[in-house]
């Protein structure tokens, strides 16, 4: 991955140093004979160091600038290999040395999910920093969401290397990392030391105001594959010290719920980590419990989407991220590494994101937010997500090849086009979740409605019989009219009417 290093930026420093203390020192102050040193001439040198220095802090510490996305990043990236320049990214987000996102969110960008506000709608989406190092150093880039992981709970070393694949010319990346983790006790240990001893700041697990830290749970290489302990054990360890608990479903070879049996694994999935997560106590910085949100890969057809949006009504979920990497090859690539295997990230899996969020948009109540993610570079891209009923997105990808800029960018453009439009964040989501999003009303009344009928319809009819048992056993016809004057019998045979 890009970005840049210290010691890059630290070569950087020091020829500009050097050539402002040789080059233009010599055209300027001298003719032809050697420079004799002054006290005056030393000062004046040691401004010029100090300005220069100064305002190449300046540059170097402001993540908007185009150093960055022009420099530092494509050097890395042609410096380096992807998975060198990914480990470098993520040490000088965590030095603390690395450029910061210096502007305050506008408040057209801000989010509600699951009544918590969000300053900004655009995140960090896993696999990143996946083992928790460099926190903060992300939330300084002006990350609203920033989801550390996956975590597995004991350390495993993924995939042999080479693992990931630029793609330059598709803007993409493909990765078969197969989840390397230094396991749940190194980064439990990792975020614990983040909190202060006494806190007093905002109940989030981000420590921030306005923002979401959410861990990302996965699962050991050598588990059974249809055992759900790893997650249930991921929640119970990161439950109290985490905003959000994300849950993988994304199954590259078992795509979707072929069948009654694979349904079962989703549900028994889905009771396992949610129960886990009501057990847990509030958390002492949260003051509540986590929420929980399953993750799902782009590859799901329909009726596979329309049967986990089945399951997940039917559970105590309360949130979706759209999408995983796809294992799809999309005709448009152009770059010889397509054909490694792998997850592929980046613009073209946003078709595939896209569709599949506007599908599970639609058989979902709105109580439920789904986050969108998959090929979102630009703000064009993450309006037309939150136009799909996506309350907030997610990059990945797109930061890599964009440096450490991308989320304020994305941000700007956001607010350009929102803008243009008159609208906020809030009031676009809305109006998308509003008319796409499953009708939570309809349905459940609807059948509770019937449910209640049905059962007076029964309660009446069995009243009925035992009014006309005992008129019969009376020899007495007029059974039937005390049955009707009491409204009973009456009552059953209007609802049978009217069903
Ligand atoms: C190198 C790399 C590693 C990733 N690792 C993880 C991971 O550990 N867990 C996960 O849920 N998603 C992982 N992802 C998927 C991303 O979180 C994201 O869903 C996907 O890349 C699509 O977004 P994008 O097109 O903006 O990159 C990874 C993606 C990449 C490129
Ligand atoms: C394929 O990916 C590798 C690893 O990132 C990279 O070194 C190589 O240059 C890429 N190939 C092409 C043709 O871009
Ligand atoms: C995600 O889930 C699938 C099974 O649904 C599993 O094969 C894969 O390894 C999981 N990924 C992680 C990080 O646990
Ligand atoms: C969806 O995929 C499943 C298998 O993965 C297949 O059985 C089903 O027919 C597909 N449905 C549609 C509508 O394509
Ligand atoms: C919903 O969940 C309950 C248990 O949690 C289960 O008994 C029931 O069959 C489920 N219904 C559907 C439609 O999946
Ligand atoms: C995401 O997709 C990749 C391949 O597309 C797969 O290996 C992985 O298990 C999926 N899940 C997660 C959490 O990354």
């Amino acid at each position: 991955m890009s970005l840049y290093r210290q010691s890059v930026s630290r070569t950087i420093v020091r020829s500009s140093l050097r050539d402002l203390r040789i080059t233009p020192a010599r055209r300027l102050f001298t003719k032809s004979a050697p420079p004799t040193r002054t006290p005056i001439r030393t000062s004046v040198y040691a401004t010029v160091i100090a300005v220069s220095a100064g305002l190449f802090a300046v540059y170097y510490f402001d993540a908007r600038s185009a150093l960055h996305r022009y420099i530092f990043t494509p050097i890395l990236r042609f410096a380096l290999d992807a998975e060198t320049g990914h480990k470098f990214a993520v040490k000088v987000l965590r030095s603390g040395l690395a450029p910061k996102d210096p502007v305050l969110d506008d408040a057209r960008l801000n989010c509600q999910i699951w009544g918590q506000e969000a300053s900004n709608p655009v995140g960090l989406a896993a696999g990143f920093d996946k083992d928790g190092e460099a926190i903060d150093g992300l939330f300084e880039l002006g990350f609203s969401w920033v989801e550390i992981g996956s975590v597995t709970p004991k350390p495993q070393p993924g995939n042999p290397r080479p693992r990931v694949f630029h793609l330059p010319e598709d803007s993409s990346l493909i990765n078969r990392y197969g989840f390397p983790s230094q396991g749940h006790a190194s980064v439990l240990s990792r975020i614990r030391s983040r909190i202060p001893p006494f806190t007093s700041g905002p109940n989030r697990a981000s420590l921030r105001e306005g923002c979401l830290l959410a861990v990302n749970l996965g699962k050991n290489k050598e588990s059974p594959a249809d055992s759900i302990d790893d997650f249930v054990t991921g929640v119970r360890t990161f439950g109290p010290y985490s905003d959000v608990l994300v849950v993988n479903v994304s199954s590259p070879n078992t795509p979707g719920l072929r069948g009654l049996q694979n349904r079962d694994v989703l549900e028994r999935l889905l009771d396992g980590v949610t129960k886990a997560r009501d057990e847990l106590s509030p958390s002492v910085l949260t003051f509540r419990k986590p929420k929980l949100v399953l993750k799902f890969a782009p590859d799901l057809n329909e009726s596979e989407l329309a049967d986990i949006a089945d399951v997940i009504r039917n559970s105590s979920i309360d949130g979706v991220i759209v999408s995983n990497t796809t294992v799809q090859r999309p005709k448009s690539l152009v770059n010889p590494n397509k054909s490694e295997m792998g997850g592929l990230s980046g613009p073209p899996v946003k078709p595939l994101s896209l569709k599949a969020l506007r599908i599970l948009r639609g058989h979902l109540p709105a109580s439920i937010p789904l986050i969108g993610c998959g090929g979102i570079s630009t703000g064009a891209d993450a309006l037309e997500f939150a136009k799909a009923g996506a309350s907030m997105v997610q990059v990945y990808t797109g930061f890599g090849y964009d440096g450490v800029g991308a989320c304020r960018r994305i941000k700007d453009q956001v607010v350009d086009e929102l803008t243009r439009e008159g609208k906020t964040w809030s009031e676009v989501v809305n109006e998308a979740v509003d008319k796409l999003s499953l009708k939570e009303a309809e349905k459940p009344t609807e059948i509770d409605q019937t449910s209640a009928i049905s059962l007076l319809i029964a309660e009446a009819h069995e009243l009925k019989t035992m009014l006309d048992k005992l008129g019969d056993k009376m020899g007495e016809q007029d059974a039937i009219s005390i049955g009707k004057e009491n409204g009973l019998a009456a009552a059953a045979e209007a609802a049978a009417d009217t069903t």
